[in-house]
């Protein structure tokens, strides 16, 4: 290991503790970068090919690293400016999601208790455009300051820019691996905002209060306790599969054989389906295969039961895939990237 300022560099580096999925694997070498500067000086060094990591969350490893890891320190949270109405924060990369969201509630700012609990970075939050409980990143990204991974420039995506949509943006697609966010800001709102829509959460806010941001807080993460795995208990990466988005005329079809089929509307006509019931219907739901399982209370997630292979939950994603297009015509894709 050396030590460069506040930059670590560790060759040969165990990933066990960082990857959610518990992946017993390691990188060629591992690099930290705690500001952009850092991250340029880095960049003219390290071996290729590079991977941007946060938290681990979102993706599975499906063996060792042969490139270098880097992930951001960058650990500030600042207000950029304020207006009667909202605030706008700049949030660094390496900040862990949930504390953003306790740092938000604790100052009396609206827009990301919803979002309670997600595990990982701020930094991965703009490229997944991660969402739950009625709520995306994208409804409070203002902008996302970046570094070009080929030639160390720096680069500001508007929002619009980003091309968000449900779990996309333009850093998991048209430039996949190019940028790495050192800074995401968000815009705020100072006046009270409850978004209390999805299914269950207003029974649960009423249950303990008024719609408060900490009442909103508490409900979202006891809602979550009793559906998802805790990812340190029980290595999982959240949600493996999207909720497919299908052609209304094939969702007719299948209420037809399927009345019970939930749905909510998406963009363009489309009908979007929740996977966890598709996958559930299929008979997997709680069901294992080798040391790699479906959660028996959300069967969106998959699970390592312990010591499972990338190639485990693989086999396992793959054969769910093809009992749920074989049942109801619908291909599932991966959330969870493979790497
Ligand atoms: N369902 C089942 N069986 C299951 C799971 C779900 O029938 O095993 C049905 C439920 O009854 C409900 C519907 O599917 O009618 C939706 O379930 P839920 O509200 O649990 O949400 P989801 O669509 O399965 C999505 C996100 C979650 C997020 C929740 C809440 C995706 C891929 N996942 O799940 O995100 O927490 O909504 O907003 O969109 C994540 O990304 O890691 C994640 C957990």
């Amino acid at each position: 290991m050396s030590n460069f300022a506040a930059m670590k560099i560790i060759d040969n580096c165990p990933l066990y503790g960082r990857n959610t999925f518990g992946m017993d694997v390691q990188a060629n070498c591992l690099a930290e970068w705690s500001s952009p500067e850092e991250l340029k000086t880095l960049l003219n060094s390290v071996e290729r090919p590079l991977l941007m990591i946060g938290g681990g969350s979102n993706l599975l490893f499906t063996g060792n690293y042969k490139g270098t890891i880097l992930h951001s320190t960058i650990d500030t949270i600042q207000v950029v400016n304020e207006t009667a109405d909202s605030v706008l924060v700049s949030v660094g990369a390496g900040v862990v999601w949930d504390d953003f969201v306790a740092y938000a509630v604790l100052h009396g700012w609206w827009g990301v208790e919803n979002l309670s609990a997600i595990p990982g970075e701020v930094g991965a939050s703009a490229v997944q455009n991660i969402g739950a409980y009625g709520v995306e990143a994208k409804d409070v990204i203002e902008t996302v300051q970046t570094v070009c991974l080929n030639d160390g420039s720096d680069r500001e995506f508007s929002n619009r820019e980003c091309r968000y949509a449900y779990r996309q943006s333009i850093f998991k697609n048209e430039l996949k691996g190019q940028y790495a966010v050192t800074y995401v800001q968000f815009r705020l709102s100072l006046k009270a905002q409850p978004k209390l829509g999805y299914g269950a959460l207003q029974a649960q806010v009423s249950r303990i209060g008024e719609p408060t941001l900490e009442n909103i807080r508490k409900a979202v993460m006891e809602i979550r306790a009793g559906k998802l795995p805790d990812p340190k208990v029980l290595g999982n990466a959240g949600s493996f599969f999207m909720n497919p988005v299908i052609q209304a005329s094939q969702f007719e079809e299948l209420k037809r054989e399927y009345p019970d089929i939930p749905s909510y509307p998406a963009p363009d006509g489309m009908v979007k389906v929740p996977a966890g019931w598709l996958i559930e219907q299929a008979g997997w739901k709680g069901r294992s295969l080798g040391p790699a399982a479906v959660y028996d209370k959300q069967a969106l997630v998959l699970v390592n039961k312990g010591g499972a292979a990338g190639s485990d939950i693989i086999r396992l994603a793959d054969t769910i895939m093809g009992d749920v297009k074989k049942k109801f015509g619908i291909n599932l894709t991966t959330e969870v990237n493979y790497i």
